[in-house]
């Protein structure tokens, strides 16, 4: 039994007290690898961005939303875990200012909205790794298997695993799971909870 940290859902990056920035992630697949972690005995952290699922029973769960409030529950985490599966959405970036009163209509024309990076969490804890397992996540449009190894040497990522945008929110998806050893599984098509199962099984054995 190891203790897991597992990131899932989007960020939600404020623009006011009602606005946002954020993406389509419905959390389905992080919540999926959360569950399939617990059924093989696993002890799960689970940071999440606001989504519409049920945390599972027996996770510890920790609700966030922006980039920087996951990042700061998941330092608190990482130290006692063994390994961590970034399966979240992390907005990359958020909006300069934050206004602390909702913005007018008369406000709102000519209105240019300044952008500034969020943290790279999976690439912040994965500087103090240590040994331990860090899974990555990626959504690619485009050259999915090319920018997906880069981004698992520049992260220092173990395995990531790939899918292209119609993942986003649908129950079923494929996987394609690259290990920094060069190694190269495909998993799928298949409703998201095996998905997850048999990500855990190439992963964490
Ligand atoms: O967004 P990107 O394709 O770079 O995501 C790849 C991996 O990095 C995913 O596992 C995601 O959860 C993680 N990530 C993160 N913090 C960010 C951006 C991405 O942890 N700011």
């Amino acid at each position: 039994m190891v203790r897991v940290l597992v990131t899932a859902g989007p960020t939600v990056e404020a623009l006011d007290p009602v606005r946002f920035l954020s993406n389509r992630s419905s959390g389905r697949m992080g919540y999926a690898v959360a569950r399939a972690l617990l059924a093989r005995g696993h002890e799960v952290v689970l940071v999440s961005g606001p989504v519409s699922l049920r945390a599972p029973a027996g996770v510890t769960h920790l609700g966030v939303e922006s980039a920087r409030e996951m990042l700061r529950a998941c330092r608190d985490y990482w130290q006692d875990c063994d390994a961590l599966y970034a399966v979240a959405a992390v907005a990359d970036y958020r909006p300069k200012r934050a206004v602390l009163h909702k913005l007018k209509r008369h406000e709102g024309e000519g209105q240019v909205i300044e952008l500034t990076p969020n943290p790279d969490i999976v690439r912040t804890l994965a500087r103090s790794k240590q040994g331990r397992l860090v899974v990555g996540f990626a959504l690619e449009s485009r050259c999915g298997e090319v920018e997906a190894r880069r981004k698992m040497e520049v992260k220092k990522l173990d395995f990531v695993a790939l899918n292209g945008p119609e993942a986003q929110g649908a129950e079923r998806s494929s996987l394609l799971v690259l290990g920094a050893d060069g190694s190269r599984v495909e998993l799928g098509p298949t409703a998201k909870p095996g998905l997850a199962r048999r990500v855990v099984r190439a992963t964490l054995g």
